[in-house]
């Protein structure tokens, strides 16, 4: 039987993971935890108020529901945590090796957690990033980012943990905000769009950055977690990708079908963020090790975007 715990379940990424492990493991399994009250996407299932750093609570949690497996998302985003480092520096290692001991001491099955494409520096191959490419991040989250995959790594090797791990490109959903990322201007960018706004990028035109939409995000995180072990050979952090693009790119994505979007580039410090980072990403470790395929184009994701938002919208705007 399996009893998923779910960190982090509010932000971008897990409050739709939240919703599909639901389905599939019932809603009774999964618990949904985050640092702030439950949202709307939690309002279904089972929810507890935990910071990751209250490691008694934590513990508690896992034993209460006799927790088999951990999906720990907790984290500051890479914009967020330049502006408070200590804070990022705090959250996203301590809430990770707290994961890990008591993944280890309750004798987890098995354990997630989300690195990003944020471990590659200046000196990564820009396109097509490998793998093995070097990991010199010029960033706080990049660096928690590295040094969690070595942490993930290090708790398989000497412990047997079941750990896996992905590094996501930047994510992109419409049902929540944008949650302190770089990569977050094109989930602000729909919004801006579908309310007739103009869009004003903290990005330059031509600044390219791996990216997938969520649904793909999803996919993957489920189909990692279902592969066999003995197929997994990385247990750093997979590389994977979707697609890339440039902020001008996802603006004529957007015209195609509201054809008066007007967006305006006025970088800030997030530019050299992005310009640090790979423009796009090899993932073909993570195709031969456990099928990775993904689904969504930029036009594809655009359409499926701008078919659901203005509805969503609508309903939020009516509730306030
Ligand atoms: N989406 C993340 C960010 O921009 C990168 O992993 O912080």
């Amino acid at each position: 039987m399996r009893k998923i715990l779910i960190t982090g379940a509010n932000g971008q990424l897990g409050s739709e993971l939240t919703i599909e492990l639901r389905k599939l493991a019932g809603n009774e399994n999964v618990i949904a935890t985050d640092i702030s009250e439950p949202d709307k996407s939690q309002r279904e299932g089972l929810f507890e108020k935990l910071d990751v750093l209250d490691k008694e609570l934590y513990k508690e949690l896992i034993r209460k529901y006799k927790i088999t497996e951990i999906y720990h998302l907790a984290a500051l985003l890479s914009a967020n945590a330049e502006k408070n480092v200590e804070t990022a520096w705090g959250l996203n290692m301590n809430g990770l090796l707290n994961t890990l001991d008591l993944a280890r001491k309750f004798e987890i099955g098995k354990v997630f957690w989300p690195s990003s494409i944020a471990v590659f520096g200046p000196d990564a191959h820009k396109n097509r990033t490998p793998q093995e490419s070097p990991c010199n991040p010029t960033t706080v989250y990049g660096i928690t980012k590295v040094a969690g995959e070595q942490w993930c790594a290090y708790y398989h090797r000497k412990f047997g943990l079941d750990v896996r791990s992905i590094r996501y490109p930047g994510l992109i959903g419409y049902k929540s905000l944008p949650g302190g990322g770089t990569t977050d201007y094109a989930v602000d960018i729909y919004h801006k769009a579908v309310k007739g706004e103009l869009f004003n990028c903290f990005l330059s035109r031509d600044s390219a950055l791996p990216m997938m939409y969520m649904s793909d995000a999803v996919k993957a995180t489920i189909d990692l977690m279902n592969a066999q072990a003995d197929r997994l050979t990385v247990r750093t952090s997979y590389n994977v990708s979707a697609i890339s693009f440039t902020p001008e790119e996802i603006a004529n994505s957007i015209k195609k079908h509201i054809p008066g979007f007007s967006i305006r580039y006025e970088p800030d410090y997030r530019q050299e963020i992005a310009a640090s980072w790979p423009d796009s990403i090899d993932d073909s470790i993570a195709r031969r090790d456990w099928d990775w395929e993904p689904d969504f184009s930029l036009d594809k994701m655009t359409m499926d975007i701008l078919r659901h938002l203005p509805n969503l919208i609508e309903k939020t705007s009516s509730m306030e």
